[in-house]
């Protein structure tokens, strides 16, 4: 089948390239609201682009009602954040921190999460992830003109769980259990992991 991308609504066309690129990690991002208060929402168009400098994107969509999402006036305003990669454990949580508070009231609360101080940030990343990164905006890039940007930012520091290194300083993906974002609102987990051509 050929489908054009404008004959799809905007939820189609989500359905449809959200259930094709697969599977998708999760960015828990950690911004300081105006007031100094806390904000964490999870985002899946995320992934690493470079690793020098280490730098990850993330692709925020426009909010219904609003000139744009939490997040992103946050990280206009601060030109910081973290990102928290949640397992498997954490799925529950991620799915909360993806609902509309009110701005000012903290996710992390609600959530029953730890919100710890980064070093290099103000922001606050997950206490209880097992990997965090600390970062500082490169860029926010508009996509289009109706209201979609592009975060381009540079990791300041990375939080890893001691157990988790192995002895080339990978992170083991079995220890990890690190959540993945499926199409339609599923999740999975990075189950089968080998390695071709061996
Ligand atoms: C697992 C998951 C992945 C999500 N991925 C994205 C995404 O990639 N881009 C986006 O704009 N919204 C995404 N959302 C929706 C945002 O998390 C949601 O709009 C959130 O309320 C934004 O919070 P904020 O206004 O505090 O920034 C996702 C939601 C969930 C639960």
């Amino acid at each position: 089948m050929r489908i054009e991308p404008e004959t799809l609504s905007p939820g189609r066309r989500y359905f449809l390239m959200t259930s094709c690129i697969l599977p998708r990690p999760i960015a828990w991002v950690g911004t300081v609201n105006a007031d100094g208060g806390y904000n964490l929402a999870p985002f899946s168009y995320f992934n690493g682009l470079a690793s020098t400098p280490p730098v990850v994107g993330i692709g925020f969509g426009p909010h219904a009602d609003k000139a744009e999402k939490d997040t992103v006036a946050n990280l206009r305003r601060t030109g910081e954040l973290t990102i928290s990669i949640p397992d498997l454990a954490l799925v529950e949580q991620v799915e909360a921190s993806g609902q509309d508070l009110p701005y000012g009231q903290s996710e992390f609360a609600a959530a029953g999460l730890t919100a710890v101080v980064g070093e290099t940030v103000q922001a606050p990343y997950v206490g209880e992830a097992k990997v965090s990164f600390e970062c500082r905006v490169l860029q926010l890039i508009p996509l289009g003109d109706q209201g979609s940007e592009l975060l381009l930012a540079e990791i300041t520091l990375f939080h890893i769980l001691d157990t988790l290194l192995d002895d080339y300083g990978c992170v083991d993906q079995r220890k990890f259990q690190a959540l993945a974002r499926m199409g339609a609102g599923r999740y999975a987990g990075v189950g089968e992991v080998f390695k071709a051509g061996a």
